[in-house]
């Protein structure tokens, strides 16, 4: 079977703030440089800018919004984990894209999309999990930085990498400088990936 005659894949992608790489997934998709389209934006920021862009381009969107699981002990993380399972699999997606998605998603929730949830980190992985990767990079003196597209599964930050990008750290670069080349990269490289994935030329393989 030829990739054109494959149904494009259809993506649920979930992000939390700007959404500048559900916006270059979502051209790539318009653009039909890959066989895919966005069948949801998901946030759990009920103001998070790029749901706007998202409604500006068109695309369905939904707010599982995260104040709402708000407890006396914390926020109900198994509540809204299941939540966002319900609304996810209302849109019937086969991949699901984690865009700059800010939450730590618990292993039920993780278990239930195996194979078929994807997030995009910004460093070079294994090196630097975790948040601010662009500051830790500078203070260890790093001359190369990146991203990395990676299945996830139960471990923060740590499922099997399929592709990643590198860009050089450059002299007088503060982190908004360097996560701003990281960015534009990305932007780039998670269409990529999941151009490869709807062709078939990709796929995941359980450890
Ligand atoms: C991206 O740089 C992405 O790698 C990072 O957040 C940014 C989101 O930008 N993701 C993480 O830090 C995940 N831990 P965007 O909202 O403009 O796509």
């Amino acid at each position: 079977m030829t990739a054109r005659a494959r149904s494009p894949l259809k993506l649920a992608v979930l992000i939390s703030g700007r959404g500048s790489n559900m916006v270059a997934i979502a051209q790539a998709c318009a653009q039909q440089q890959i066989n895919a389209r966005i069948v949801c934006v998901i946030s759990d920021q009920p103001d998070a800018a790029g749901l706007e862009k998202a409604r500006e381009m068109g695309l369905p969107t939904r707010i599982v919004n995260l104040q709402d699981f708000r407890t006396p002990q914390g926020i109900d993380r198994a509540a809204f984990d299941a939540e966002l399972a319900r609304v996810i699999d209302e849109a019937e997606p086969d991949l699901v894209v984690l865009a700059g998605f800010m939450r730590i998603l618990s292993p039920p929730f993780v278990r239930r999309y195996e194979g078929r949830l994807l997030n995009i980190h910004p460093s070079l992985l294994p090196a630097y999990k975790g948040l601010h990767t662009h500051q830790r990079v500078l203070d260890a003196g790093e001359r190369e930085h990146g991203a990395s597209v990676h299945f996830v599964t139960a471990e923060l930050d740590g499922g099997p990498v399929v592709m990643q990008g590198r860009v050089p750290v450059l002299p007088g670069d503060d982190a908004q400088a360097l996560a701003a080349r990281v960015n534009e990269m990305e932007w780039k490289l998670y269409p990529s990936v999941i151009g490869r994935i709807a062709e078939g030329s990709l796929q995941w393989s359980p450890p």
